[in-house]
Formats: C-alpha cells, structure tokens, sequence
C-alpha cells in the first residue's frame, strides 16, 4: 500500500511543478463531450425512470465516464485499445435486467463506443442448432444481427451442460469467446440470469468469466420500491389509484410475493395491466356520463376481485419469448 502525502504541502508542489509542462493545445474539455453525447440526459433518465438499483446505477455512471475520459485521451492521441465492456447481469427475474442493458446500449452508442446502439436478446435456443453443424452457423448470424450493438443472453448458463461434453452449447460459448476478444471494439455481450447458477456457469467456464468486465447484481425489490414502480408505471399510462386502491395494492403484493413465480417489476406491470382490464369491465357495467377521473383511476376492488385474493394462486405470468430486438 502507499501512502499519499497530506494535501497542500511543499512536497506535492514540487510533484506538480515537476510534471511536463502541458500546452495550451493540449487541453480537452470535458463538458463538450458530455454535452455532445447528451450522456448525462440518459443518466439522469436512468436514476428518474428507475426505482432503487442504487449499485447498478453508481457502476453505469462509473462506465460512462471512463468511456468520456477514453474519448478525451483519444482526442489527444492517448490510444489504447477501447476498455472491454463485457459484462454480466445477475438477479431473480423481473429486476430491470434487459431494461438497465436497453439503457446501457443507448449509453454505449452516445458515447460512440457501438455504432447502432440497440439491443438484441436471446436464449440458448436462438443460437443453439438442432443438427450438427448448424449451431456456429446459427450464432454468427445471431452476432451479425447483434454488430454494433448489445448482444444481451438470458439465462446464459443454459448454454453449458455439464453432463453432456458435446452439447451443441459448446459450440457457442466457443464461437462467442472468439468475438468477445477479437470484436469487442464493436459489440458488448450482456449475459444474464440467476446469480447463483451464473456463478456455477463462471466456474465452468473460465475462458467466459476472464473476459466479463462488469458484474452487476440485481436485488429482488423491497416492497415499498415495488410500491414507488407502480407508481411510475401508472403515471406513464395516465392512470392512479384511489387511496383505498394503495392499500388493496399493497395488500395484492404482500400475498403475491410469497407466491410462486413472482418476478418483481413484471409482476407489478401484470397486475396494474389486469387491473385496468377490471376497471374498464367495471366503467362499462356503470355506464352513463364518465368524467376524467374515473377514466384514470383504478378502484379498490379493481385491485380486490384478483384470485390472488379470490382462489389464494396467482395469474399466469408469461416472459414474452425472443429473440427481440429493440433499438
Ligand atoms: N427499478 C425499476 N424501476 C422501474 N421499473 C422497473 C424497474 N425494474 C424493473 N422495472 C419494470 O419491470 C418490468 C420487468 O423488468 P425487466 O424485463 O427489465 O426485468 P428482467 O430482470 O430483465 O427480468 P427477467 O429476468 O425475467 O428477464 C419492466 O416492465 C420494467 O420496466
Ligand atoms: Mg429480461
């Protein structure tokens, strides 16, 4: 370990004094860059649209200036080979995941790390083949799609089977290797998936884990941050609740938390979506003049008739399927 010396002493001005004389050429200036990628809107945006996620959001602000200061030491003929920005993102299902990577691909391309700066994801079965010969073939085409972007892989550690030495997810995991090295100027691999079994598939695959650069963990949400995401996803859709709604809401996640399958955002996004279905049931069956409000606001009892109160189970909460592609 070293020690600095204290502040404000002879010795450090004679350290500075001693440093090569820099011209006035050879300044740069940060806030041009900042305001040129407009980086800090999407980072601000990310810390207002997105409840809790406090780690995650101190390690993307830490990304996203060393990718200001790689741009900076370039501007000034500093270079070296682009940092590696491969990374993985573990956690229970539902906890702002692909949502966080969307983000991060937007981040990447302002900052003129990827050239398009959109996102595709996947699962083992998109980039798996169901014959010999047919996985490489599969998975470049995935890469290709995927160039200049995010290749985001969910559930990653799928792609290794420990029982099965010729699994064709072998074959990616090699073909992925290859283009994690040789082509990280131009595309960032997010893989993604429970921590405990992404651990094992670190484990198994050394080659993998050496060349991931970020780990980000991604809690289960307390309740009163599930609470502050309903709030966010209601008033991104015009609707609110009633006071006695909160209540009956909380009431709902209190129950569906102990249930099976509960997947955090997603399942706060499903019930306000079955709610509003209940409401619009409940406005039609009235009838007569409806004023604004009752348009917005969700009763009670929209939140109440749900059978995780009437049968004590929960509503079938399907992931949308892959491979999808956002930009
Ligand atoms: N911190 C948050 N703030 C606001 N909304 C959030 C947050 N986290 C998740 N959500 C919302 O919850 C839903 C699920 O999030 P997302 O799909 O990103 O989760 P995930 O971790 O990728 O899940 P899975 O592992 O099941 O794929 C989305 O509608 C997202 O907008
Ligand atoms: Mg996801």
């Amino acid at each position: 370990m070293t020690t600095l010396p204290p502040p404000h002493t002879e010795k450090q001005n004679e350290v500075v004094n001693a440093t090569p004389d820099t011209s006035q050429e050879d300044n740069v200036d940060v806030s041009s860059v900042l305001e040129e990628s407009q980086v800090l809107d999407v980072l601000q945006k990310l810390d207002e649209e997105l409840v809790g996620l406090t780690a995650v959001k101190t390690r993307i602000r830490e990304i996203a200036s060393l990718l200001v200061v790689d741009r900076l030491r370039r501007s000034l003929a500093l270079t070296t080979r682009p940092p590696s920005l491969h990374m993985s993102f573990t956690g229970p299902p539902g906890t702002g995941k692909t949502t966080v990577a969307m983000r991060m691909a937007t981040i990447l391309h302002r900052l003129g790390y990827v050239r398009r700066g959109h996102l595709v994801a996947v699962t083992r079965d998109d980039l798996v083949g169901q014959y010999i010969g047919h996985t490489a073939p599969k998975t470049k085409e995935i890469l290709k799609r995927a160039m200049g972007g995010v290749l985001f892989i969910d559930e990653a550690y799928y792609l290794y089977r420990q029982e099965n030495e010729r699994d064709y997810g072998q074959e990616v995991i090699e073909v992925l290797l290859q283009v994690m090295e040789n082509q990280r100027e131009d595309i960032v691999v997010i893989l993604a998936g429970y921590k405990d079994r992404m651990n094992t598939f670190f484990q198994s695959n050394p080659g993998v884990s050496s060349r991931i650069a970020h780990h980000l963990d991604f809690p289960d949400y307390t309740i009163d941050e599930l609470l502050a995401i309903a709030q966010i996803m209601l008033a991104e859709q015009m609707y609110q609740f009633s006071p006695e709604a909160w209540e009956a809401f909380e009431a709902y996640l209190n129950r569906r938390m102990q249930m099976p399958r509960f997947s955090n955002g997603r399942s706060v996004r499903n019930a306000i979506d079955r709610a509003r279905l209940r409401q619009a049931n409940r406005l039609i069956a009235k009838g007569g003049k409806l004023s604004k409000a009752d348009l917005m606001t969700i009763e009670a009892e929209d939140i109440l008739a749900s059978r995780v109160f009437t049968e004590g189970v929960p509503e079938n909460e399907e992931k949308p399927p892959g491979p999808e592609e956002t930009s």
